[in-house]
Formats: structure tokens, sequence, C-alpha cells
């Protein structure tokens, strides 16, 4: 049901101050700065730091804090201090922190703590959170009266606001409030004892204590128009028609790359906030990447297109006062144990920037965003909006320079050029993959008015001479960018180097650079597996599939001069084959496509299909693709394959599908395996089935007793943990001896498992695991997935573990399913472990 959302006046008539967390002064974005040939560097801002950039756009770079490395780790605590103009205390001013024992005793230390080290670094402090629903203190619960609730929630705002008045310079004052489906309030235990008006209350009383610290809504999923932040529209529309003091919106950002919003859809929603007179912040940011197929180098590519888009909307919204991560090194990030293992920040484990870094740094400094469906980047510093990160020369002067720019202020000059081969250098050997890239770079001269350019690769597979390869050429000149566009085949070799760079223009001549992009040419596949797919010159590779007659003909191409022609088709089945035996791999998905144009009938349907032969045992057909040709224009069919998990003697991949005496022509195939971003699983036996050996490997916990059980998820058996005493004995596995490969220091796995327990409705069961290092420390519990398991189905389990790192030798390690009451069985069934790789 909808929950009305309607406040009654307020009594309080305070003006509205919607204006920003903290007036930013410096010059605006929109002064597009002159183009000549002074240098102008000096006049404009550093924009080295995630602040300085923000300061740029007339916007705040805020993080939110953890007390503990705060205190106690030396590079978190200056890389903030370094990076950002505003923080916000990720958990320490929660009033379940504030007051976990009681009412009237309270323990502002940590957050004490966080609100000193900004003021020292002169660091504005929004603070989090007076009233939400989550992280509350334990006497907190639904037996209280709504007098109880009302007075110590209020006693609670009192405290914070009071004491961290002129401090805190803008407060989340409500958070959570708005149901997830966009039906209206969010059930809470405010709604439920203090009625919608609580919402209006808060924000009147945090006025009272503080007449000046800006005050936030704050909600996620209401970045983008959608059913959620059309409730929180019409409520703060409520809120201010009631007069309730409210400044601003804080929109969280906690955001999945894989479902990201466009810079137009972020944009929208942002105006139509501040056309209501309040400002908007991206409170809480981070972008999700672990299920981004392919490999690291491509999930971080990917996320610094997500930033750039979330930073691009609100630099481009005056009323969007900045954007704040929740939390900046992977190594904190709430994002791990909420959602698994992930990613989600602009510095890795170790500090270093990542490429979302520079996505941010751009994004305040006008770089555009790429369009959603472009290929990502692999270049982390592709703008040198930051400095020269990530690029070398051969000789001559390297530095960001801003007397000329492509995009945003800055582009990297070479000067003292003293050959006509030396520019700015990357090697990509870490970057990219085997495999095909598109590669574009813009390039300028000055001290000459044109000169050659060109972009080189130098390859160098390990053991062999270099390879030079020219990429793109052209004429760069002192007046206007000049577009260096081509492509790099990656070779399938163990690389040296991958050295990519601009070069060209004579000794003497100063070149600038901007804006390079190496782009994979087809998201997450891998290498093309087919042979000839031009068919410019012969058949060779290909050969007629039935009773077709085929031949390699210029009448009709979809690319170059020439496509493969059939005819004289007497069966629907009747194409053109190749022989794909020996390149595919068993149990592996594959991407396959080819363009058909028919000549001898208007329409008809074309199809691509796989014929393979598992142990001898006769050939078998796959349907991949199919679609609607035509005889007017080249239709793409397309479609994808999981080969069959079974040991392989044949495997043909071939066009055909138009009615007999209808002919085709059929041109630049393509067959690719889909890159898997996971492992495989390292379980021996997962399934507990006869034909596994039941119940092998695996072991009692405590003095559980495991057996095999005909209740099965799949197959014909699943493991069962009996005669349990205890909720911690279960069902175990030795990880550290067993696996069937050896579980990868630091690295990340996916648990999926499936479970279900005997003797009793209902009960939690947890996977846990135990390890122990040789260091120190003693045994080491850590629970990496769990779930309400019922006796009538099956519920899933999925999680992750972090292997210990490198440091830890491990002594011990187990991961083992435990959790019901005593007495109660539990069963699990098809569990794997994954490496994400
Ligand atoms: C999270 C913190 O990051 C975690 O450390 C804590 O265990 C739970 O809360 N929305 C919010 C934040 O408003 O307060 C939450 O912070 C993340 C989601």
């Amino acid at each position: 049901m909808k929950q009305p959302i309607k406040m009654h006046s307020s009594a309080l008539a305070l003006g509205l101050a919607a204006v920003a967390l903290g007036a930013c002064t410096s010059e605006p974005i929109s002064e597009s700065p002159e183009i000549g040939s002074v240098d102008r560097a000096v006049e404009v801002p550093t924009t080295a730091t995630l602040a300085a950039a923000a300061k740029y756009a007339g916007r705040h770079a805020g993080s939110a804090v953890q007390e503990n490395p705060l205190q106690n780790e030396a590079v978190y605590a200056s890389t903030l201090a370094a990076q950002f103009d505003v923080v916000t205390p990720e958990n320490a001013m929660k009033w379940g922190v504030l007051q976990p024992n009681d009412k009237s005793t309270w323990n502002f230390a940590a957050a004490d703590a966080i609100v000193n080290a900004a003021r020292a670094n002169g660091q504005k402090i929004k603070g989090h959170t007076l009233v939400w629903h989550q992280q509350l203190p334990p006497w907190v619960t639904e037996s209280m009266t709504a007098k109880e609730l009302r007075k110590t929630a209020a006693g609670n705002i009192k405290a914070l606001v009071k004491r961290y008045k002129k401090k805190v310079a803008a407060w989340d004052v409500v958070n959570e409030a708005v149901a997830d489906d966009g039906s209206g309030l969010r059930d809470t235990i405010f709604l439920r004892k203090l009625g919608p008006d609580y919402i209006g209350e808060a924000f009147v009383s945090a006025r009272e204590f503080d007449a000046n610290a800006k005050l936030y809504y704050n909600d996620y999923g209401i970045e983008t128009i959608n059913p959620k932040s059309d409730v929180v529209y019409e409520l703060v529309q409520e809120l201010l028609a009631d007069q309730v003091p409210i400044d601003g919106v804080g929109m969280q950002a906690h955001i999945s790359a894989q479902s990201a919003p466009s810079v137009e859809a972020l944009k929208a929603n942002f105006q139509r906030f501040v056309d209501l007179g309040l400002t908007v912040h991206l409170s809480e940011l981070d972008v999700r990447v672990s299920d981004v197929p392919g490999d690291r180098n491509r999930r971080l590519a990917v996320q610094k297109q997500v930033y750039l888009r979330v930073v691009s909307a609100c630099a481009q919204v005056e009323g969007c006062i900045g954007v704040q991560t929740w939390g900046f090194t992977d190594k904190y990030s709430w994002i791990d144990s909420f959602y698994g293992p992930d990613d989600p920040l602009q510095f890795d484990e170790s500090y270093q920037k990542k490429p979302a870094f520079y996505a941010i740094i751009d994004g305040f400094v006008g770089v555009p965003a790429d369009a959603i469906e472009a290929a990502p980047n692999y270049i982390p510093n592709s703008s040198f909006e930051s400095g020269t990160d990530g690029w070398t020369s051969w000789g001559g002067s390297l530095t960001a320079s801003a007397a000329e720019a492509h995009s945003g202020l800055r582009s990297v000059r070479l000067s003292d050029r003293t050959g006509n081969y030396l520019g700015p250098v990357i090697d990509l050997k870490n970057l990219v993959r085997p495999g095909g890239f598109d590669v574009s770079a813009y390039a300028r001269v000055s001290g000459s008015a044109s000169e050659p350019a060109k972009i080189t690769a130098q390859v160098i597979c390990s053991g062999e001479d270099p390879a030079y390869e020219t990429v793109a050429e052209g004429t760069a000149t002192d007046s206007g960018w000049l577009n260096l566009a081509g492509e790099i085949e990656v070779p399938d070799c163990a690389l040296d180097a991958l050295n990519l760079y601009v070069e060209g223009p004579a000794a003497g001549v100063d070149l600038y650079v901007d804006d390079v992009a190496v782009r994979e040419q087809d998201s997450g596949l891998g290498p093309e597996l087919l042979q000839n797919t031009g068919f410019e010159n012969n058949l060779d590779w290909w050969f007629p599939w039935g009773a077709a007659t085929v031949a390699q003909s210029t009448d009709a191409a979809h690319s170059g001069l020439g496509s493969g022609y059939v005819t004289a088709r007497a069966n629907n089945f009747d194409g053109l084959a190749t022989n794909l035996q020996g390149s595919v791999e068993p149990g592996v998905t594959y991407q396959a496509s080819g363009w058909v144009l028919l000549d001898g009938a208007e329409t008809a349907e074309a199809v691509l299909t796989a014929a393979y032969e598992c142990n001898g045992e006769g050939l078998q057909f796959a349907r991949i693709a199919q679609a609607a040709a035509s005889d007017s224009a080249w239709t793409l069919v397309k479609g994808s394959i999981e080969v069959p998990d079974c040991p392989l003697t044949a495997f043909f991949f071939y066009a055909e599908g138009p009615a007999p005496g209808i002919s085709f022509y059929f041109d630049d195939p393509s067959f690719r395996a889909t890159i898997s971003n996971e492992g495989p699983n390292v379980l021996r036996n997962s399934s507990f089935d006869s034909a596994a050996g039941g119940t092998a490997w695996w072991f009692g916990w405590g003095p559980t007793v495991v057996g095999v059980s005909t209740e099965a998820h799949s197959g014909d058996q699943s493991a069962i943990g009996t005669g349990r005493t205890d909720s911690w004995n279960g069902i175990a596995y030795d990880i550290m001896n067993n696996t069937s490969e050896p579980l990868v220091p630091g690295g990340s796995y996916a648990l999926d498992a499936w479970v279900r327990i005997n003797g009793a409705a209902t009960g939690n069961v947890n996977f846990t695991t135990q390890h122990a290092c040789a260091e120190g420390g003693g045994d080491q519990y850590t629970g990496i997935g769990a779930t309400a398991a019922t006796d009538t189905g099956w519920a899933q389990i999925t999680g992750g573990l972090t292997v210990p790192p490198a440091t830890c030798t491990l002594t011990k390690y187990f991961l083992y399913a435990e959790g019901a009451a005593a007495g109660v069985d539990i069963l699990i069934d098809d569990v794997t472990l994954t490496q994400q790789l």
C-alpha cells in the first residue's frame, strides 16, 4: 500500500538557504581556455588532486572516513588529507555507535577523532546520519513507546548537532526513508511509531541546534528518474511546501557498472531537484565491477567510464555541489562485506591510483564521457589532466602542459626532442590481452607549421627482435588537433613490451598529444578462431556442407571485395562450412556471427549451426543463431553456443537455412570465445552424486557424521551432516590441501552452494572458513555466506572469500557449512568455489 507522505505544516518558517556545502571560489568550468602560443600553465589551476580538480569546477571532492585506519595507517591518513576537501565519518556518527549501551551515555571518541583530523587538514565535514533505521542502538526496539523513541531520537539529534555546531558544515538528517519499490515511505521503526511526520520533525530539530549547517535528505537508488526518486521528489516538495528546513538531497550512488546510468539520465534527475531550489550531492559513490566480463584491466576500464559519467553529470549541473566516494581505497570498502569481493573505489588496496581516479579528475575539468555503448579505453591516464602518470619517453622532456588541450585543460608535451622518433610512450603489455584494439590519439605541434605525425607500436615478443608497426599516420599542424586512428592486433605471445607512442615531427619541434584511447574491438571476446573470414581471394579453409556448390565471388561483399557464394542447394541445411575441431574447447561458450545476402528469394531464414561429435558417438547439431535475411541488404546472424563438455571428436561451423533452390552470399563470419572472469571450480567433489564418489573429500566438523541423502538439488545425491550437537558443527572441506588447484594468496573466490535442513522448519546455514597463519594470530573464523534454510526446499548461498595474503603462511584452511541449531541436520549440494579473475 502506498504510504501517504503528506507532512503536517511545521511551525517553523525558516528561509531556505539552498546553496553549497561551503562556497567554492574558483574559476568556473565554462571559461574556456584561450588558444595561443603563450604557455598558459601559470594561469591554469593545479588539478593534480581530486580536491583541486573539483575546485576548478566549483565542486567538492569528498570521502567517507573510517577511524581505525585514519589513526593507524599513515598512508591512509596522508592520502585522505591530500586528495579531499570534504569528509564524512563512515560509521562514527551513527546512533548505534554513539549510544551502544543506554540512552544516557555517549561515545564520541571516534567521531571527535575524525572531526579533529579533518579540521587540522582544512577539510569540511558532512555529518552522517541523524535518523536512520539501521545501525541503531540495540536498546531501540519495537517494545519502546512512541514517546520514548521520539525523545531518545531527538536527544541523539540534539547531542550530535550541538556538539559539532560550527564544525560540521552539513548533515544527512534523514537517511533511506523511502521504500525501494517506490511505493511510498519505507516501513521503519520511525514510521511505525512516529508516523510520517518524523522526517520533517528531524529537519526542524536539526535546524534548531545549528542555524547554518546545510540539511540533507540522503538515499540510494535515486540517481536517475525512477519510481523511488519520484517518491523522494514528492517528499522534498512537501517538505519545502511545509517550510521544513531542507537544503539538499544526497544521492548515495552505490552503482553497479553493469547497469550504470548515462550522463543524460543523471543530469535530468539532478536538474529536477535543483529546480526546486535544492542542492544535489553525490554522497556515497562507489562502482561495483565484479560481474563485468573480462579481466581486471577491462573491469577497471569500464569502471573508469562509469566514474566519468557520474562526475561529468555533477560538473554539468549547476547546483550539484560535489562528489563524495564511500571510502577511497579498495582496502577498506563496505562493498566487500555487503556485496562480495569487489574493487569499487578510486585507489587500490595499496593506495595506488586506479583508472577511476583519472576519471574523477577528468569529469571535473570537462573531459567528456564516452558514449554509453563505447568499448572501454584501457589507458588509465589518457588525458594528462593530473600529470603524466604511466607515460615515459626515450628522450626529451615530458610534461603535462596547459599550453594546449584537446579536451580538458592539459595535454602531454614532449619538448627538447632530438630525433623524429621521440614522443610520449606507454607500455601496454600489462594492460591489454591478445586480440584486436582500436587506437586513437590527437596530436599537434609547436615550432613548425606542419609536420608528419604517426602512432607506432613497438611489439617485443619474448626472445624475439622488436617489431615496429605504424598504427596511423597524418600531418600535424600548429593550428589545430590531428586525429590519428588505426588498429593493432596484440599477438598471443609472452610480451616483453608493447610500447605505443606518437612520433614523427622533426627534431626540435614540440609535440603535443592528448586523449589517447586503446579500445577493444569486441568487448569480452577472445581471439578470432576462423580463418579467411574476408573471402577476398579464395575459399581456403571453407568447404560445401551437404549438396551445395560453393565458390568465392566478387559479385557481392559485406566488406572488402569478395564473399562466399553458395548455390545448387537441395536442402535447407546445405551451406558453407569450416572445421573448428582442435580450435574450440569443451565447456567454453563462443559467440558466432556472419553476414548473409540472399540471391533467389526476397526473404528467407538464414541459420548458423554447429555440428559436433562427442567421443565418436555420431554427429549432433546445435543451432547457434537464426535471422530473417533478404536479397536487398546484408543481414547479421549472431548468437552463442556453449560447446558440450565432452571429449570432442568433431566440430564444424556452417551457414545454412534458406529453402532449397535459394542461393546466398556469406561474408565476415566470426567465432570467438566469450571471456569468463571466473576460474574453474576448485572443489574436487561438488555434487555428492554416486558417480562423484558420494562424500569424497568432505568430512564432519566437530562430532558431525557426514553421509549422503537422496534429497538432491541436482543429480542423485546431496551430502547430509547428522549427529550435530552444536550450531557450529557441520560439513567441512580442507581447502589448504585438497583443492584441485592451490588457492591464490590474496585471491578472491566466489562460493555458490545450495542448502536445506532436516529436523526444524527453518534455520540459518552459514559457510565459514577457519584458518591460521604460522606467523601467529591463532585460529581465525570468517563468515563467507549465509542463508535462511528450510526443510521444504533448497536455498542458495552465494558468498565470497579472500584468501589470506602471502604474508600469512597457512597452517590450516577449512571451509565448512554450519549454523543451524544443535540436532538439526544440514544438507548441502552443488558447492562450487571459483576464483574471480
Ligand atoms: C555502511 C558502512 O560503510 C559500513 O562500514 C557499515 O558496516 C554499514 O554501513 N548507506 C549508508 C551508509 O547510508 O551509512 C552505509 O554505510 C552504506 C549504505
